[in-house]
């Protein structure tokens, strides 16, 4: 079992904080980082090297301010760099993604039954999860469609119910998502409209997000004597008071965003 003590979290804006929030909860981490990269939102249209090269950067920034492992809590930033981001830091510094702890869930939970999954054109482009769930065991269907407009939706909140319910609607009717067991949340923006697509698909379809996911199995791997309180820093690479305000309402709690220099390029 591992010690843990500091940890550094990332996404490309604030759904991230959906997982910061669930690590904090764990009581494992005497401190936590949270580095946003709003400048560069979203990252769900970036290539895969755009985001390569953003991932490498903040897990730097990350570890030079002390951190000892790293959480990617982006799905699109996940699928793109979670391979780079291992190898760019060897053994020192272990590094978690919001994937691979969801494909385990699946794979452990729903053999032979049929799993949906939305998430952003990169992630779903990627066809990440399907490949890891496929290979471990052909037996479960997964569907995957594509969501983009979702995270400004979400972003944004300005919307009516019935404008979120009608965009839902509109992604996620037709045949490949119906008759599910599960649905996964492949973007750590969705679990705020969770209550929407849980009245969407109804009771019998499982809404899996990866936050409480990957918390479990951060509980899993390491040692806590005394649950800890959590220190909390977060930094944003552009800041605007309407960011600051969505944030507070994504971690749950009052907390003041930090403007980092990281991509200031004068
Ligand atoms: N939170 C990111 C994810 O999980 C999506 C937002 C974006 O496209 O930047 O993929």
């Amino acid at each position: 079992m591992k010690k843990a003590s500091k940890i550094g979290v990332f996404d490309s804006g604030i759904g991230g904080l959906t997982v910061a929030k669930a690590i904090v909860e764990t009581g494992l981490y005497n401190e936590m980082i949270y580095f946003g990269d709003i400048a560069h939102l979203p990252y769900g249209d970036k290539s895969e090297a755009a985001i390569q090269s953003y991932a490498i950067k903040i897990s730097r920034f990350l570890v030079e301010n002390g951190c000892d492992s790293i959480a990617i809590a982006c799905n699109s930033a996940s699928a793109s760099a979670t391979n780079l981001v291992k190898e760019y830091f060897v053994h020192n510094t272990p590094v978690i993604n919001v994937i691979d702890p969801m494909v385990d869930h699946v794979l452990k939970n729903y053999p032979g039954k049929k799993v949906g999954l939305i998430g952003t054109k990169r992630t779903i482009d990627s066809g990440i999860y399907e490949k890891k769930i496929l290979e471990e065991d052909p037996s479960i269907q997964v569907y995957s469609h594509a969501t983009p407009l979702l995270v400004p939706l979400i972003e944004e909140d300005k919307f009516s119910d019935h404008l979120k319910n009608e965009i839902i609607r509109e992604y996620l009717h037709g045949e490949k998502l119906v008759s599910l067991d599960a649905l996964i949340l492949g973007c750590t923006h969705y679990p705020l409209l969770k209550n929407e697509l849980e009245n969407y698909f109804g009771n019998g379809v499982d809404i899996l997000e990866s936050s409480t996911i990957v918390a479990d199995k951060l509980l899993s791997e390491h040692v806590r004597n005394e649950p800890k309180t959590t220190e909390c820093r977060f930094f944003v690479s552009d800041y605007t008071p309407a960011f600051e305000r969505s944030a507070r309402k994504f971690f749950g709690r009052e907390i003041n965003l930090e403007r980092s220099k990281l991509f200031d390029s004068f």
